[in-house]
């Protein structure tokens, strides 16, 4: 069957964090079709390894486990989901807050949901205590107007060009 998006990809790795740059890396290759700015890759990027790290240090407490990853493009907007099958969320709304870490000790700041908020136009949390969570990330990558520089390109092409017009 024919998908609705024009494009996906699925990822699955082992939770090692030597896998969360991979993973940030993998994301930011595929959503680099949409041709994002720099610093929308930025974002991009950051908020993968903030799911990516919660899954590592909270859902799996750092034994072994599987993280799942599952990216879509549709029109100009990119579709991000990271799923572990670890521990899960007891309290989302808690969880989602500035400042909220169950890990004080391991010099957590708590930001990681508000980073990936501020940094992505929705994220979706779904979690079940004992069967994991999926955290889902939106971004519309906005197309640039066209730039000074590609309007002088060509101008130049035009001015070299054979044209009758410009003989
Ligand atoms: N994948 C997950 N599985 C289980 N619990 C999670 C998961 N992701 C987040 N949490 C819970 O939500 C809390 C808040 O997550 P958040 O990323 O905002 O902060 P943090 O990871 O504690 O600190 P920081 O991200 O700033 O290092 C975590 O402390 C943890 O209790
Ligand atoms: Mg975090």
């Amino acid at each position: 069957m024919k998908s609705v998006y024009e494009n996906e990809m699925k990822l699955e790795f082992m939770s090692k964090s030597n896998n969360e740059a991979f993973a940030r890396i993998s994301v930011a290759a595929f959503a680099s079709q949409l041709d994002p700015t720099i610093e929308e890759l930025a974002d991009i990027k950051t908020a993968v390894s903030e799911a990516v790290t919660n899954c590592i240090i909270h859902g799996y407490e750092e034994k072994e486990g599987i993280i799942k990853i599952e990216c879509r493009l549709i029109a100009n907007t990119i579709i991000i989901e990271i799923a572990d099958t670890g521990k899960g969320i007891e309290n989302i709304a808690l969880a989602k807050q500035p400042l909220y870490t169950s890990k004080p000790n391991l010099e957590r700041s708590g930001m990681g949901f508000t980073i990936m908020e501020s940094f992505m136009d929705e994220v979706q949390v779904e979690s079940i205590v004992g069967l994991g969570t999926k955290v889902t990330m939106k971004k519309m990558i906005k197309k640039d107007e066209v730039s000074k520089e590609e309007i002088t390109d060509v101008l130049n092409q035009m001015k070299q060009s054979s044209f009758p017009m410009n003989n």
